[in-house]
């Protein structure tokens, strides 16, 4: 397949992309075996690593998702998470994995790891396709990561711009001149 002209360069092709979110899955599918964990995407940018990851787990799991936005990340630490879908089913007593696109300041997933906490999840774990480690801004990491990146920005494999880019089956990085 041809790269998008507004992508600068490929940093993972949809090989290496369905082959690491495979032995993710095969980790977490260890590690919870005799559970039935609830999997939690996280639209819109988590649908297409959750797509490969769940059909890989080979214990009984339900699916549900969670669509949330957030205001003064990163600029102002008092930033809020804005919940626009929540999930269908009540988390008490559950086991939670959530499936996230990637980490970057981290306040997205420190704050939803709480709530649901609070929620009364018996356990809330994190997966995360990409870590842009260098930005993380709270105290929170992700318990299953596919790749560490720089700072750089990214589209693809469900991952936007604008809403843009999500369809593309491989990570690139978008050319700054896009959103410059
Ligand atoms: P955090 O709350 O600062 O960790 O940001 C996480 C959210 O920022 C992700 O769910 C993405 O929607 C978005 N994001 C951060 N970096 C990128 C990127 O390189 N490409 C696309 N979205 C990104
Ligand atoms: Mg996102």
């Amino acid at each position: 397949m041809e790269m998008h002209p507004d992508c600068e360069r490929i940093m993972y092709t949809e090989e290496q992309l369905r082959k690491r979110v495979k032995e993710l899955a095969e980790q977490v599918d260890k590690d919870y075996r005799g559970k039935t964990p609830l999997v939690v995407g996280i639209l819109k940018g988590s649908i297409i690593m959750y797509a490969d990851f769940i059909r890989h787990l080979t214990m009984p799991v339900e699916l549900d998702f969670m669509a949330v936005s957030s205001y003064g990340s990163g600029a102002v630490s008092s930033g809020k998470l804005n919940i626009k879908k929540d999930l269908d089913k009540d988390v008490k007593g559950r086991d939670v994995i959530i499936v996230e696109d990637i980490i970057d300041s981290g306040f997205t997933l420190a704050n939803l790891k709480r709530l649901l906490e609070e929620r009364g999840a018996a356990s809330v774990k994190i997966v995360t396709l990409l870590d842009k480690f260098e930005r993380r801004e709270y105290d929170i990491a992700s318990d299953y990561n596919g790749f560490l990146i720089e700072n750089e920005f990214v589209v693809g494999y469900g991952l936007d711009y604008n809403e843009k880019y999500r369809n593309l089956p491989y990570i690139g990085i978008l050319r700054r001149s896009v959103y410059e």
